[in-house]
């Protein structure tokens, strides 16, 4: 087993796992796992209070810190539970007629995709999809594909700021200026940004822009954002639709009152997103800009690492990587034809070697992808390149 990294005593990783997939579900910090505790014994203990009378305050500071994280309005950030939810609240609140077009990308996440196909279809509206060739060789051939793909039928584009299989870190704010100039509402898809990238809402100001803190900031399970634009957010509705549209509270925005509470949930992972916040920012001496330098480095550096050892070329440019890199696997892993969620090989990466780590086919290349964080270091990414040579 390679050795931990220093800041792996922070996380309950179980001590005998490689974890490469911070990517698809984050890792908590112990310290945030023992706060949600804390906060679920009280909520149990007095659940009316907690729920009902204190709930909107509690709510408001971990709002305010999120605004401060991200240079945002906090009028203009709501809470829901996963990228998905939000997802489906914009792409079902567009009024679309029929014909209209929705643009997404080949490399968009497919739980997302199925929104906006079913936000579509009831409306006699279709999805068109731009090809981003992968492996690709600039963000600007990024946004000719994107261009490429518009009609004068196209109304609204959901982009990824991070691709998920792929781990590419789109143009997102050139594509978001080129389109919206021609009239087309983009929603960003988000979900691995806050903490993987810097954010400035102040700068940076799409229609709609949802993003996790389940992922790379570490909150608890269940904890992320939806941001809208002044002008975007009047016909904007939740996925799940409760007492906000004819409840208004003093010193909130209807659009606060719609997505603040969608019924009976437990809140916890948002009450701790504060502290999660300043927990991992005080990991490092330069705080959250040099957690995330950090995690680009290890990632860089896994990414050089595995092509040499796989003898192949990256399929990005480094300036595309956040803290994630995809890489084809070898030429001997490129014939199989498998296909489904878990590969043979992830399987037994795992259950031999104890190694977390996902496979995928973009287009028609077989990859891994590998995922940085704190608690990962270097050698983790070569016991990966020595256990997949004894496959
Ligand atoms: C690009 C992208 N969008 C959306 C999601 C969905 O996130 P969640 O399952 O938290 O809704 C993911 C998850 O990995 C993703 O990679």
């Amino acid at each position: 087993m390679p050795p931990h990294s220093p800041h792996r005593r922070h996380w309950t990783l179980a001590p005998d796992l490689v974890f490469l997939n911070h990517g698809s579900f984050g890792a908590c910090p112990a310290r945030i796992l023992e706060l949600q505790h804390e906060l679920r014994r009280e909520m149990e203990a007095s659940p009316v209070q907690f729920l009902y009378r204190r709930y909107d305050q509690r709510m408001q500071e971990s709002r305010l810190a999120l605004a401060g994280f991200l240079n945002a309005n906090p009028q203009d950030l709501v809470p829901v539970t996963n990228s998905t939810t939000a997802v489906n609240a914009v792409a079902r609140s567009w009024p679309l007629q029929p014909g209209d077009e929705i643009l997404t990308t080949n490399l968009d996440y497919n739980a997302c995709r199925n929104a906006l196909i079913g936000a579509a279809g009831g409306a006699g509206a279709r999805v068109v999809v731009a090809e981003i060739p992968f492996p690709v060789v600039s963000p600007e051939a990024v946004v000719a594909a994107v261009l490429d793909a518009i009609t004068p039928r196209t109304r609204f584009a959901m982009i990824d700021h991070v691709t998920s299989g792929s781990a590419l870190v789109l143009p997102a704010e050139e594509i978001v200026r080129e389109l919206e100039s021609r009239g087309i509402r983009v929603l960003v898809d988000g979900a691995h940004a806050p903490g993987m990238l810097p954010l400035d809402f102040a700068a940076f100001q799409p229609s709609w822009y949802c993003g996790n803190l389940h992922k790379w900031t570490c909150a608890p399970k269940g904890c992320a954002f939806l941001w809208a634009r002044e002008d975007a957010r009047q016909d904007l509705q939740p996925a799940v639709i409760s007492h906000g549209n004819n409840s208004p509270r003093p010193g909130f925005t209807p659009f606060q009152d719609r997505f603040d509470w969608s019924g009976t949930y437990d809140p916890t992972p948002w009450l701790c997103f504060g502290e999660t916040l300043r927990l991992l920012d005080g990991m490092l001496p330069g705080g959250w800009a040099a957690v995330r330098a950090h995690n680009f480095q290890l990632a860089r550096e896994a990414r050089a690492l595995l092509c040499g050892e796989f003898g192949v070329h990256p399929p990005c440019p480094a300036e595309m990587l956040g803290s994630m890199a995809t890489i084809p696997l070898p030429a001997r892993f490129q014939h199989s034809d498998h296909h489904g969620p878990f590969a043979p090989e992830q399987l037994r990466l795992h259950d031999e070697f104890r190694i977390e780590v996902p496979f995928m086919r973009i287009g028609g290349l077989r990859c891994l992808r590998v995922s940085a964080h704190l608690h990962n270091r270097r050698e983790e990414y070569q016991y990966l390149a020595d256990a997949l040579d004894r496959l």
